[in-house]
């Protein structure tokens, strides 16, 4: 199993790095040119496990995908043509891959299995499920003790054609709203999705450029709608090419090192700033830390260089609740070691979505941070960290990752401010979203290695 061995930083970091193609958006360029009529480019894919899992699906959904240089080709089926698959799907740890899978197969003619990891086989699968089913969709699989369903799923064959969904969503959640979307391309119909707050938009962005019908919006009481109109449309999705920016969520623990460090010049290049992705950076203003976007010409999403420089700042506590929590959702364990360093006690709420992630993030945050010796309370939706004030956190840490990538790098830049150095344990899963984390921060100067 891998560990992380950290030292605590001894000088400023410095250096230029790119982080690998993000995530969410590289889930979506895979299983979207797997409907498209024409071939897709996408250049920039990252080269984490979980977009692995995406790419393995398609091309046994019938898709040919080839590398050519640096771009990743696909040849798609169109929405029509997919093949049943000879074998389970595997999404290891991935919980987009299975979600939009589920929306991907829901009007499939054919029986599809869908396994993953001992994570993903804990996690809750009914927000997708339910309804997908509404909308004539047959997916089924084991219920967990909250009664709520979890891999392994059997989605299909469906039980005839799809027809269009008027839903609420009960939390924000772009992977549900993606599913949807999907499941709704093969509708004839209006379908409309509303949302208690706006979550990551990528999905609408892409189709949108690929000519699908999608469009988001605001409803009339204010809430976020998407609304997929078919009834005009003739079904074809077209291809090109697709870019992947830097993945603002890798990106986040590198802006952290930096800020908790100091750094001479810390460049981090060509990352995603669509503002549904960039709360972290708000929440870090908001505590007295800055960071320079230098914008980039984007494509489809807008792209800039992230700069950190000079001495780590003094930072103060702060409160991260409501839209803040959607649009910093996957950064919430990095924000926690800020808060770690900050004067006063952050406060983070109404994020109990956080307990169904990879892990429940609640839990294995406040753990983290007690393996340095913060002090650190857990409430239902949330978590209360008391800073350091700037004091070194605590030498000798032991923490247990627990299997999910983002403690594990949450913990290895905790690290660099603790009195002594640190051990992070379980820390393979890093591999499914930047298998280049530690060399990435080793080339900015830190003192990390993998035993
Ligand atoms: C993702 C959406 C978020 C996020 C996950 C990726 C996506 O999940 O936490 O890492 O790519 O759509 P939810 O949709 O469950 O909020």
């Amino acid at each position: 199993m891998t560990a992380f061995v950290v030292q605590p930083a001894r000088s400023c970091l410095h250096g230029t790095v790119t982080v690998p193609g993000d995530k969410s958006i590289g889930h979506r360029a895979l299983l979207f040119s797997l409907l498209t009529q024409e071939p897709v480019r996408i250049l920039g894919l990252g080269d984490g496990a979980d977009n692995g899992r995406s790419a393995k699906a398609i091309a046994a959904l019938g898709a040919q995908v080839s590398r050519q240089d640096q771009a990743v080709c696909v040849r798609g089926t169109g929405l029509a043509g997919m093949r049943a698959p000879s074998a389970a799907l595997d999404c290891g740890n991935s919980g987009t891959t299975i979600r939009m899978l589920c929306g991907l197969l829901a009007g499939a003619p054919f029986a599809t299995r869908l396994v993953g990891d001992e994570s993903l086989s804990k996690r809750p699968m009914r927000r997708v499920i339910e309804p997908l089913c509404t909308m004539g969709a047959r997916i089924d699989g084991p219920r967990d003790a909250r009664g709520d369903v979890v891999p392994p799923l059997t989605v299909g064959p469906a039980a005839g054609p799809l027809t269009p969904i008027q839903y609420e969503l009960p939390m924000a959640s772009a992977q549900v709203k993606t599913a949807l979307t999907l499941a709704a391309l093969y509708t004839r119909g209006v379908s409309s999705l509303i949302e208690p707050g706006p979550s990551r938009d990528h999905t609408e962005r892409m189709l949108g450029f690929l000519g699908a019908p999608v469009h988001s919006g605001v409803g009339a009481d204010g809430r976020p709608c998407t609304t997929i109109d078919t009834l005009r449309w003739d079904g074809r999705l077209r291809g090109g090419d697709l870019e992947v920016p830097g993945d603002p969520s890798s990106a986040a623990f590198l802006v952290v090192a930096a800020l908790l460090a100091g750094a001479q010049e810390v460049r981090i290049e060509n990352v995603c700033i669509n503002p549904t992705r960039t709360g972290f950076l708000d929440v870090l203003e908001a505590m007295g830390a800055a960071v320079e976007q230098q914008p980039r010409h984007g494509g489809a999403e807008p792209t800039a260089d992230l700069v950190v420089r000079g001495a780590a700042p003094a930072l103060k506590a702060t409160e991260i609740s409501g839209s803040l929590v959607v649009r910093s959702l996957d950064e919430i364990p990095i924000l926690a070691v800020v808060a770690a360093c900050a004067h006063g006690t952050t406060l983070v709420r109404q994020a109990e979505e956080l307990r169904v992630k990879e892990s429940d993030r609640i839990a294995t945050t406040c753990a983290m941070l007690r393996a340095f010796g913060v002090s650190c309370e857990e409430r239902p939706d949330g978590f209360a960290v008391e800073g350091s004030s700037g004091a070194p956190l605590g030498a000798g840490a032991q923490v247990d990752a627990a299997g999910d990538h983002r403690i594990a790098m949450a913990g290895a830049i905790a690290a660099l401010r603790a009195a002594g150095p640190a051990h992070i344990g379980d820390a393979d899963n890093v591999a499914t979203s930047y298998p280049g984390f530690v060399d990435a921060l080793a080339h900015l100067g830190a003192a990390i290695a993998k035993v």
